[in-house]
């Protein structure tokens, strides 16, 4: 097999874009924090000089258009093959903040020096941009470079635009030694991106890291003038008045109400003028602006019409005069969607979380949209603001947008890393073969239905308390205040021959190491809520353990195999309370240790997990403890619910993410089904009929599930209940979690422990794209069922895993014992961890 040498991809310099961007802040800048660089004044001037020689720097291709645009390229691919644009402006309004525009400028500096530090020569060029007068300070309209640059208005038109300081744009523009002899439009634009800080404040809000714009709003524009009586305001009486004031006013608040009802409109009056102006003589004249924006145009122009209506309507029922008179217009623009959507790819190929969402603002990106596909990526804005010295964005949400439009550019220009050097899927080590030869055991699950989420299982379980139980658990300490990563796994997809492949890494939810920190932990919270309703006790207050006086002497008990008791001992010792934890025969020392060193009683059973659960019930009804299972049994339902419901916060979690329909099969492992409960039930809920394949994987020698869809009903599993995947080793299905699966679960399969194994490996070593996962035995499952059933096409074909199937697996625990891992997958896990590392700094930069 031939092996190439990989070539560095390009890397962010993190360092450099963040001092840049202070440099040229530091241009134009005055003494209150803020700075002044109007377009084409000195100021400006001083700027583009910087931006230029940085470009230089680079070595970069620069030219300037006869409206005064500039331009950085770094030529790729034949003569003449048009542009991949990263652009957006550097003059500013005045005491302005140092990011809008400059950002998205230094920012595609940044892309372009990751190119040249990494000796790659993209497919095309790729051209920095920075446009003439985006913000119209002193020469109107704004978006004046692009605008021109699109065609949108002849140049010798804009040069002789006269700016508010009276001065000629023309001399302007030779005066400071920036009119070019390039024509505008004369780099074709294959694509444009632009960078930018939000200016507003929903990211910040909603705690994201990235907006992914795929409209910007249409823009209206008049201006209304309402012309009355101005009489005396002690000797008028009010049905004599025609107040131009009132009329005003009124207006006003009519136009809150057109907005409020057409829902999307956002209606603004920004300023009025009253004339004679007088304390006590009723206005003659009322004039004022009015700003209406909706990303519609079609609800644009029926705001536009319903205000038309409302002023002449009013001008009548009040005796006055009203005329407005349009002062700018622009339509919405919508992006291209195939851009928008590589974006949204790109924000979750690094774990970024993100949403969809409108520009309230212009952008030069609305101009080029006019001529190439266009799209914009924003950051959040801190409080909200811009155009002013406080404007500000935290640099790690600076550098993580950075690193989106390097990862989108290396993206779209692919072939940039030449491509011999990426190896072939052909060239890849073979994936394991399935460790036998049996046939694999597939139960198509005729109970399984694609049908709305049923009443009564969503007063079980429902989103709501999904939601509920993820802000309780929000302040724990124990658990990453963060989503857990959700991998993307392109190499592996492509050898697999399907579309997309992601792994939810639940190894790094906590530092209990597994999904399991969402389960108990919530139970144990909301247990205690019920049993002292008397106490003022909230979550945060409890996870604090801010009661643990008053918790003295309440004691839970759980078996477990691991997991489950773990997490529950961590949540007891945060609240204060005791617990004590039965683990039967197959349970490692190492996860007594761990379970041990929160500071639970550990008792060890002979037996099996089911034994072990029997064990900790008889405890209970012997000293008066709590039972705090994972599993249910008949009268024993609303804590095993709770435990299920919190896992329900992976489902919430990937779908912020990856958004509602980015998977077509969920592959979950089984244990006694609490996991696939808690999983299922949010997405049947969320999508209904429309809900993705499901499938549990189960060890052939723990089947309980796979056994209770043969029998229709919670039945126990058929093998041995010993394997090393210790999380799945349960032989008896639990009752509650069943009437979850029953109709939801499209198919049940067994695998074998080598299966699990030769998965760990596969996730453990990683790839060129795909990073590094640490999976435990049980978190590997997943990946193993999908190996063997790709392994047999006929199967897969029954369950559309195609080449178009995108598949989400859950990765439940990392190295949870770590000498087994090592066993087992002959590397330590602090090596596995580094290369996971080295992967992330050099592909996420971090
Ligand atoms: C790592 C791991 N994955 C999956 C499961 C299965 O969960 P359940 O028993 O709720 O089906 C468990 C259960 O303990 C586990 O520890």
């Amino acid at each position: 097999m031939a092996v190439h040498p990989e070539p560095p991809l390009p890397r962010l310099d993190g360092e450099r874009l963040l001092a840049q961007l202070a440099e040229l802040g530091a241009v134009g800048a005055d003494d209150s924090g803020g700075r002044t660089r109007i377009a084409l004044t000195d100021t400006d001037k001083a700027g583009r000089d910087l931006l230029v020689s940085w470009m230089r720097e680079l070595e970069l291709e620069v030219r300037i258009d006869r409206i005064g645009n500039l331009f950085g390229t770094l030529p790729g691919g034949a003569a003449g093959t048009p542009a991949l644009m990263l652009g957006s402006h550097i003059d500013s309004v005045a005491n302005a903040g140092a990011l809008d525009g400059c950002y998205g400028v230094l920012a595609g500096l940044a892309v372009v020096r990751a190119f040249r530090e990494a000796g790659i020569e993209p497919l095309r060029p790729i051209t920095v941009a920075a446009f003439t007068n985006e913000e119209g300070v002193r020469y109107q309209p704004d978006m004046l470079g692009s605008l021109v640059y699109a065609g949108g208005l002849p140049v010798e038109q804009a040069l002789d635009i006269v700016g508010s300081d009276g001065s000629r744009l023309g001399d302007e523009l030779r005066r400071i030694g920036y009119a070019g002899d390039l024509e505008p439009g004369g780099i074709p634009v294959h694509e444009y991106l632009e960078l930018h800080i939000e200016q507003g404040p929903v990211l910040e809000a909603e705690d994201l890291q990235i907006g992914v714009v795929e409209n910007l709003q249409g823009i209206s524009w008049q201006q209304v003038t309402v012309r009355g009586h101005a009489n005396h305001a002690g000797t008028t009486p009010t049905r004599l008045r025609y107040d131009a004031g009132l009329v005003a006013a009124t207006i006003v608040q009519q136009l809150r109400l057109i907005a409020d009802e057409s829902g999307t409109t956002l209606a603004t009056v920004g300023c009025m003028r009253f004339e004679p102006n007088l304390i006590n003589v009723i206005p003659r004249l009322a004039s004022f602006s009015v700003d209406l924006r909706d990303p519609d145009e079609q609800r644009l122009q029926s705001v536009e019409r319903r205000l038309q209506g409302y002023l002449a309507s009013l001008a009548e029922h009040r005796g006055v005069q009203i005329d407005s008179q349009f002062l700018a217009r622009t339509r919405p623009v919508v992006f291209d969607g195939e851009l928008v959507e590589a974006i949204e790819s790109a924000a979750r190929r690094l774990g970024l979380s993100h949403r969809r969402m409108t520009s309230g603002a212009g952008h030069d990106a609305q101009m080029i949209a006019r001529i190439a596909p266009a799209a914009m990526i924003f950051v959040p804005s801190r409080g909200g603001i811009s155009h002013n010295p406080r404007e500000s964005t935290d640099d790690d949400q600076l550098l993580a947008g950075a690193r989106l439009l390097l990862d989108l550019v290396v993206d779209r220009l692919g072939a940039a890393r030449p491509a011999q050097h990426r190896p072939a899927v052909g060239e890849m080590p073979a994936l394991p073969a399935p460790a036998t030869a049996a046939p694999l055991e597939l139960l198509l699950n005729p109970h399984a239905v694609h049908a709305g989420y049923p009443t009564e299982l969503r007063a079980l379980m429902n989103i709501a308390q999904a939601g509920q139980d993820r802000a309780r658990l929000a302040g724990w300490a124990e658990l990453s205040p963060r989503a857990t990563p959700l991998w993307s796994l392109p190499d592996l997809a492509a050898r697999l021959g399907i579309a997309r492949l992601c792994i939810k890494d639940e190894s790094l939810r906590s530092p209990l190491a597994s999904f399991k920190a969402l389960g108990a932990p919530i139970a144990l919270v909301r247990l205690i809520l019920r049993r002292f309703p008397a106490q003022d006790f909230d979550a945060a207050s409890l996870l604090a353990g801010e009661h643990r006086s008053r918790l003295a002497g309440f004691t839970v008990v759980s078996a477990t195999d691991g997991n489950h008791g773990r997490a529950l001992a961590a949540a007891a010792r945060s609240i204060g309370c005791d617990c004590v934890i039965v683990l039967h025969a197959q349970v490692s020392e190492e996860r007594e240790r761990a379970i041990a060193a929160y500071g639970a009683q550990v008792r060890r059973i002979a037996g099996n997990y089911d034994d072990s659960v029997e064990e900790a019930a008889s405890l209970a009804l012997a000293y008066g403890w709590q039972v705090v299972a994972d599993t249910s049994w008949e009268g024993y339902e609303e804590i095993p619910r709770d435990v299920m419901q919190g896992y329900g916060i992976i489902a919430e979690e990937v779908i912020e993410t990856a958004g509602v329909d980015a998977y077509t099969h969920i592959i979950l492992q089984g244990g006694v089904g609490g996991l696939a409960a808690g999983i299922a039930s949010y997405y049947w809920e969320r999508c209904g009929a429309s809900r993705p394949t499901l499938l549990v994987v189960e060890p052939s020698q723990a089947d309980c599930l796979y056994q209770s869809a043969l029998a229709g009903e919670p039945a126990r599993a058929t093998g041995s209940v010993d394997s090393v995947m210790a999380g799945l080793a349960c032989g008896a299905t639990s009752p509650l979690a069943w009437r979850f699966l029953d109709g939801s679960i499209d198919a049940f399969l067994k695998v074998e422990d080598a299966d699990a194994v030769a998965a760990m490996g596969v996730l453990a070593a990683g790839s060129a794209r795909d990073i590094p996962v640490i999976a435990g035995e049980s978190g590997a499952a997943g990946l193993a069922g999908l190996l063997r059933l790709l392994a047999e096409p006929e199967l897969a074909a029954l369950l559309g895993l195609d080449a178009n199937a995108r598949v989400l697996l859950i990765n439940t625990e990392g190295a949870t014992a770590p000498s087994v891992y090592e066993a087992l997958v002959g590397e330590p896990v602090a090596s596995v961890l580094a290369r996971q590392r080295d992967w992330a700094a050099a592909n996420l930069g971090r």
